[in-house]
């Protein structure tokens, strides 16, 4: 079931969030992303157990999405495919024109994952990331049409 994040959710999120990422995000950038109004944060639970997770921010005529992780047990069920589709939903209902993200070249579930949800790629920021060095493909997509 896909709902918005609380508080309470926050420790299952963050587990998730460090065994995915060489450098996460500490449990107070997840508690900081539930305040602001622009931020949409998402997660899907599973028999009362949080399965996934995903933050985007809105700006005035795009928005980014930040972070889309999903706990390895409940891979390849949908659940990311659930979460990013509730994102851009509500991102083509309020009139953002475009998402865009970045995400490294050789994360080819994630890639697979964007490019199904009707992201094509915009450019490469070399170098990007950090543990290990890697480069950053920033992929867009544009409002569908209602
Ligand atoms: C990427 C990730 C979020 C996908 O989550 P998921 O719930 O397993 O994905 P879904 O089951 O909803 O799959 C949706 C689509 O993603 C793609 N996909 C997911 N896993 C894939 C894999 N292992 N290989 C290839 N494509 C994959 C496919 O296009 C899939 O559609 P399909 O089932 O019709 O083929 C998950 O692998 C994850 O959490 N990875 C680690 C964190 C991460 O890299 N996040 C992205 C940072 S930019």
């Amino acid at each position: 079931m896909i709902r918005r994040a609380t508080n309470d959710d926050i420790p299952e999120i963050h587990e998730i969030e460090v065994k995915n990422f060489s450098l996460p995000w500490s449990e107070e950038s997840f508690r900081d992303s539930l305040m602001f109004d622009d931020t949409l944060f998402f997660v899907d639970e599973e028999e009362g157990k949080i399965a996934g997770f995903a933050v985007l921010r809105l700006f005035p005529d795009e928005a980014e999405l930040y972070n889309i992780a999903v706990a390895e047990e409940y891979r390849r069920r949908g659940i990311a495919d659930s979460l990013l589709s509730a994102l851009t939903d509500e991102c083509d209902g309020r009139g953002t024109e475009r998402i865009l993200l970045e995400v490294r070249q050789s994360n080819a579930p994630a890639r697979a994952l964007y490019k199904k949800h009707g992201f094509t790629v915009l450019g490469v920021r070399a170098r990007y990331y950090d543990e290990p060095k890697e480069d950053a493909v920033i992929m867009e997509r544009e409002k569908q049409k209602q």
